[in-house]
């Protein structure tokens, strides 16, 4: 079957804040650029994003980028790539500004400066005492950020395709990417979109998880576009839980209450994280915290009837601090808690939040593989950015706030690497492959023909349990090689599932149907990834193997789909113009 085909200089699937930062430099060089997104750009996942960006802007406290990047390496466990973490900490100053500029509603100071509040692991003087480095429009800085890029590209005339969904990448046979094959959900037409440049920003793949923070949305789309393409995912096995869900509904209460003042509790009324971190306490970063409050919970200090969540309390800070502070936090509290902060603690647990691991990039925004001669090569034509790449700034363990940052630095660079790239190559459309769309194709020619097998939301839900309980806070070797064998299963399930629905118009079965598939490239790269690794390191933690090993362990992930692969490549230690942070032990 023919599809049809229409072209643009540079394609960027997903429309949140790297999307839109990336579509924005694009546009603004008068580049043909199709930003495709499964929802409305405001929408995008980003909008989620609570507490605040961060930048060493030292508005109410001295601060600085290298106090920010010995943070962030200290905080990635050192699996963090160091020149990436000096390119992201030096240009956070840059990017807040412009976002600024770009008429980005920040809280202010008296002074007009931008308002900034502590956050988990940020410190002044390399790991001294918590210093403000988080920039926040209250608590709602996400929303205020997606805002903000979206009616900017919209001045620079974005093309969005919106309420399509990206499905698969079109390679040539030297690897080259040359477009994307994709659906536009509402008629169900599949098409080719072929460009020069591709920029997977699709975001994160929390969805993988049966408690998490994550929108719906977040069924890893370009991961399991990257996978099936042969580019490898990597660092997997690193699955951030951030401390603060809400206990039975997943929201997010952002760790700015934290920042703010707030603190944990556990039944005994113990404000316990002053044993696990002494200096930084409810402050430190997010393994720590999770850690220690399924320490808790699993010791038998958990508060409520069953013992199984801990307490967040704020009621200290006052009514007049919350509602100017934290007014979004009140409401998700009282909506999803039944509580009132003012009055009454927040029920929390540890949640899946954020996915450290994604498709490898280097900082400018290029897809990377292994070279086959111990280094690695780009992919032409191929770039991510955001949630869904590696590149890696937040190794084991990212710290709040830096993922919006990640955003804004590396959507930007993409973009401006997109456009170098271009203006380089200065040609034309390469010729599509005569198969290009067919794998496409066949896939949706298998839904539309079965008309018996597993519903999808029985095969994902079971994928979403088989996470939870097998590659969850603290890891167990059976656990972890059972949950292997399950998502094996799975895998082969989701192959001999079958949809009702075979209708075009915004088939929302036939959409859930190919999201699944995504989720089960992340999931499946996960399990075995984190199977393999055999010692403890940030968000990873393994009951044989308590201990950091930087002897056999100090290396990225790399997991391939073709026969579940593993292989590994160095992390890079050296920064781009500052020493190394060697390893040491990390203490908060
Ligand atoms: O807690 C939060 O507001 C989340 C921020 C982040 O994940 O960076």
């Amino acid at each position: 079957m023919a599809i049809a085909k229409r072209q643009f200089d540079a394609i960027v699937v997903g429309a949140g804040g790297s999307g839109m930062r990336a579509a924005l430099e694009l546009a603004e060089a008068n580049l043909r650029v199709a930003v495709l997104s499964k929802v409305f750009p405001t929408r995008s996942h980003t909008v989620a994003a609570q507490g605040g960006v961060s930048a060493s802007l030292g508005n109410d406290e001295p601060d600085n980028w290298h106090w920010h990047m010995y943070d962030t390496v200290k905080g990635s466990d050192y699996l963090g790539d160091q020149d990436a973490i000096e390119f992201m900490c030096r240009k956070a100053v840059e990017v807040v500004v412009e976002l600024e500029h770009y008429g980005m509603p920040f809280d202010r100071l008296d002074n007009g400066k931008i308002y900034q509040r502590p956050f988990g692991g940020h410190t002044s003087n390399y790991g001294e005492r918590p210093v403000k480095r988080a920039c926040a429009a209250a608590d709602r800085t996400g929303h205020a950020m997606l805002h903000t890029l979206y009616q900017r590209n919209v001045r620079a005339h974005t093309q969005f395709f919106v309420e399509w969904m990206a499905l698969d990448l079109i390679r040539n046979s030297e690897g080259d990417v040359l477009g994307v094959v994709a659906l536009e959900m509402e008629t169900g037409e599949v098409m080719i979109l072929q460009a020069k440049a591709t920029l997977l920003a699709t975001g994160g793949a929390g969805r993988i998880y049966a408690a998490s923070t994550n929108a719906f949305i977040n069924t890893g789309d370009g991961l399991g576009m990257a996978a099936r393409a042969g580019i490898p995912l990597e660092d997997m096995e690193f699955w951030q839980f951030h401390p603060t869900g809400v206990a039975g509904a997943g929201v997010l209460i952002t760790e700015g209450v934290r920042g703010e003042g707030g603190f944990l509790l556990n039944k005994n009324g113990e404000r316990f994280m002053e044993r696990y971190a002494p200096t930084v306490k409810d402050l430190a970063s997010r393994d720590v915290v999770s850690r220690a409050m399924a320490t808790e919970i699993k010791e038998g200090r958990g508060a409520g009837k069953d013992g199984d969540y801990i307490l967040l309390k704020l009621d200290h800070l006052g009514a007049e601090v919350i509602d100017k502070r934290l007014p979004g936090i009140r409401e998700i509290a009282k909506k999803f808690a039944n509580v009132d902060p003012v009055t009454d603690p927040i029920p929390v647990v540890p949640t899946c939040h954020y996915q450290m691991g994604g498709i490898p990039t280097n900082y400018q925004g290029q897809v990377v593989v292994p070279d086959g001669r111990g280094g690695e090569t780009t992919v032409r034509g191929l770039y991510a950015a955001g949630e869904c790449s590696c590149v890696s700034v937040h190794g084991a363990n990212r710290l709040g706030t830096n993922s919006l940052l990640d955003l804004l630095v590396f959507g930007k660079a993409s973009g401006e690497t997109i456009i170098a790239d271009l203006e380089a190559n200065s040609g034309s459309q390469q010729d599509l492959p005569k198969d290009a769309g067919d794998a496409t194709l066949a896939r949706l020619a298998r839904l539309d023909s079965a008309t018996s097998g597993e519903t999808i939301a029985r095969v994902g839900a079971d994928l979403r349990r088989t996470m939870q309980l097998h590659c969850g806070v603290f890891r167990f070797p059976d656990g972890l090689a059972e949950g292997v064998r399950m998502m094996k299963d799975i895998a082969l399930r989701s192959q001999r599932t079958f949809i009702k629905d075979k209708s075009r118009v915004f088939n929302t079965a036939r959409v859930e149907a190919l999201e699944l598939d995504n989720l089960v490239e992340t999931a499946l790269s996960t399990m075995i990834s984190a199977d393999a690794r055999k010692e403890s390191r940030g968000a990873h933690d393994r009951s044989d193997h308590h201990e950091r090993d930087d002897v056999n362990w100090l290396k990225h992930t790399l997991w391939f789909k073709e026969g579940n692969r593993l292989d590994y490549k160095p992390v890079k230690l050296k920064p781009l113009s500052v020493e190394s942070f060697e390893p040491k032990a990390r203490v908060y």
